[in-house]
């Protein structure tokens, strides 16, 4: 089977203010199949949501090539690029970003709406997801006034609502406790399952981490396997 996922020698630098370069990811490589799931490990600072930016088309390399099914992210025009992320790509992030103003499920909702999807196939959609993570009766708040986990939870399914081929976690369970942690996994993979989509899981949690396909470490802006 045809790698998914091909990421090929990505470095990210940035300017560190004082006319230096910092090298946050040096020239990394590594591949995914179809319905792979991995997770990666790093010690704070070392790289890991960089990399997930990069990988969802958030952000750019200084140099190297990410493939997604055989063609490059980067080398796309802005409106290429949002269609790909609206479609394809789930991104869950480290710090939520939901819409303060909104409802929960009207966060779920955007990404179908933007999809071209009617409103009320998107609600049952978004009902759906929410009523998984256990949160149909927080359906109709205001997510300014839901708790950390729940904003998360929350993130969660407006990552899944398009079922994207490739979905980026960025430590989704960190503000959550064990067991809201592993429900939230356990959706995850099923998803993972369902739509034979490729997982890729940024967690501190080594315990977590041994339940993916396989692991992956950035270490001093490298890349190394990591049996667990
Ligand atoms: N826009 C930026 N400009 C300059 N430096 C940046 C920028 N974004 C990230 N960095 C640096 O890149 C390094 C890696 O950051 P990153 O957020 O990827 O860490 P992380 O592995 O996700 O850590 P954590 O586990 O704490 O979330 C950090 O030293 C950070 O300061
Ligand atoms: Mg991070």
């Amino acid at each position: 089977m045809n790698n998914f996922l091909e990421v090929q020698k990505l470095k990210r630098q940035f300017d560190s203010g004082e006319g230096e370069k910092i090298t946050v990811l040096k020239e990394i490589s590594f591949c995914a199949k179809r319905g792979e799931t991995l997770s990666i490990i790093g010690r704070s600072g070392a790289g890991k949501s960089v990399l997930l930016h990069l990988l969802g088309g958030l952000d750019y390399p200084t140099t190297g090539k990410c493939l997604l099914d055989g063609k490059d992210i980067y080398n796309r025009n802005a409106e290429e690029l949002a269609a790909l992320r609206n479609r394809s790509i789930g991104f869950i992030f480290q710090f939520n970003q939901l819409l303060a103003d909104f409802s929960a499920v009207e966060n779920v909702m955007i990404p179908a709406l933007i999809k071209g999807e009617t409103k009320k196939d998107a609600l049952a959609k978004a009902n759906d997801l929410l009523s998984q993570m256990s949160l149909s009766n927080r359906a109709n708040y205001k997510v300014n006034k839901l708790s950390g986990g729940e904003q998360q939870r929350i993130a969660i399914a407006r990552a899944l609502i398009n079922d994207p081929a490739l979905i980026l976690a960025d430590e989704p369970t960190g503000s959550l406790d064990y067991a809201t942690g592993q429900m939230v996994l356990d959706i995850l993979l099923k998803a993972v399952n369902r739509t034979k989509s490729t997982l890729i899981f940024v967690t501190h949690n080594l315990e977590l981490a041994s339940l993916m396909g396989y692991s992956l470490e950035i270490s001093d802006g490298k890349i190394f396997k990591k049996s667990i």
